[in-house]
């Protein structure tokens, strides 16, 4: 299977482009892991989470990052250690679970390695995500759009093979998965508008409620999350978000969870707008859930120890959801500094340094996971 590559959408790009002017003073300073870090022997017994995942009501907390197979032997004992939920990074999406990521037959050895090493070390999955309208080749199977243009009744053809993926890949998963991303960023990646990906083309947001109801029925007990991308938490992108939610709850379309993806790349939001948009899910009785936090060190370059002012904003952020009775847990997309999606994504392999990871490149514990750590586990 091809691992097709991830570009980034023009809108984006110019924000990149501005960013990069504005921070490349800041960003080429180099970064320098100390010897040690700042934070008593104590706190470096923080966690793992295997035995303290429940919030002050009893409730599971995931705590997550996202996983590869091909994680060395020592990430993957870090992983076990200190993690009781994996999402996989890239082998859940529908094209990658497709040979030569086209319509026709699955591959699932990849799925499997990754269900294994959840259920020999009880892990809990995120399925990740089944219908995702971005990167074609790996959201989505690279000859989609044509097949279905193709068909007489386009609009039929999309909703048969929609639901057919969705069924498969749920009862498939039956019993190692309860949770899905059912739909994966329904904006794109900046600003306020729908995502025009080949489902929305054909089916307008349609797409978006025919999934979950197929979902539904094909699992009525599974955790079905709507899962977006947000910068910040205020303005139209998220007034935009909620209108969506709001449509989606009137039509009784069954949504249980939010995922707030939270890659924090440019800027950094406002605390106080992350609550108040937190707020806006509980106000709606919608779990919500931190599904792929990860915030760049380049945004912290110019303070004197920027691992610690990292970790300051981390905790800040984590208290707040933590403060939230619909609070679910947080997942990290870039767990280990050594290897994480931006070094490897264009544009922000350029923006380096990111280090977005709990721990460093010699897997050492950075003062971010004191920070997760210690604001979960109620340890001030
Ligand atoms: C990213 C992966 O981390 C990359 O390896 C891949 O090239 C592209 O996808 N939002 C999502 C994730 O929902 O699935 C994306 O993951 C990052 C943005």
């Amino acid at each position: 299977m091809d691992n097709p590559k991830f570009t980034v959408p023009v809108l984006a790009r110019l924000k990149f482009i501005r960013t990069m002017v504005m921070q490349k003073l800041g960003d080429s300073k180099k970064l320098t892991e100390p010897e040690t870090y700042n934070y008593s022997s104590e706190e470096a017994e923080y966690g793992p989470f295997k035995k303290n995942n429940r919030d002050n009501s009893g409730n599971k907390l995931i705590f997550g990052g996202a996983y590869d197979p091909e994680f060395s032997e020592e990430e993957k004992k870090i992983f076990i250690k200190e993690f009781n939920s994996l999402t996989p990074e890239n082998y859940m999406k529908w094209g990658m679970l497709l040979k030569n990521n086209r319509l026709g037959e699955y591959d699932f050895s990849n799925l499997e390695k990754i269900e294994s090493f959840a259920s020999e070390n009880g892990l809990n999955i995120r399925g990740h995500a089944l219908i995702w309208g971005k990167v074609p080749g790996m959201g989505y199977p690279v000859d989609l759009y044509e097949k279905v243009l193709s068909d007489l009744n386009p609009r039929k053809r999309m909703i048969e093979i929609m639901d057919n993926h969705i069924s498969i890949i749920i009862n498939r998963c039956r019993g190692s998965v309860s949770e899905w991303d059912v739909v994966n960023e329904p904006f794109e990646l900046s600003g306020s508008k729908f995502d025009v990906n080949p489902f929305y083309r054909i089916l307008g947001l349609d797409y978006i409620k025919q999934s979950f109801w197929t979902a539904r029925s094909i699992d009525p007990d599974a955790i079905l999350v709507l899962n977006e991308q947000f910068d910040d938490y205020k303005g139209t992108r998220i007034n935009r978000f909620l209108d969506l939610i709001d449509r989606m709850l009137e039509e009784h379309v069954p949504l249980d969870r939010i995922g707030v993806q939270s890659h924090i790349l440019f800027t950094k939001p406002a605390i106080h707008d992350l609550y108040n948009f937190l707020k806006q899910l509980q106000e709606r009785g919608l779990q919500f859930e931190i599904t792929e936090f990860d915030i760049r060190i380049g945004l912290f370059i110019r303070s004197d120890d920027p691992f610690m002012v990292q970790a300051n904003y981390i905790k800040d952020f984590c208290q707040v959801c933590r403060d939230f009775p619909n609070f679910r847990g947080i997942t990290f997309w870039s767990q280990f500094d050594s290897r994480n999606w931006m070094d490897n994504s264009m544009p922000f392999s350029l923006l380096s340094p990111n280090a977005p990871g709990l721990f460093d490149t010699l897997y050492r514990k950075k003062p971010a996971y004191i920070a997760v750590a210690s604001s979960l586990l109620n340890k001030q």
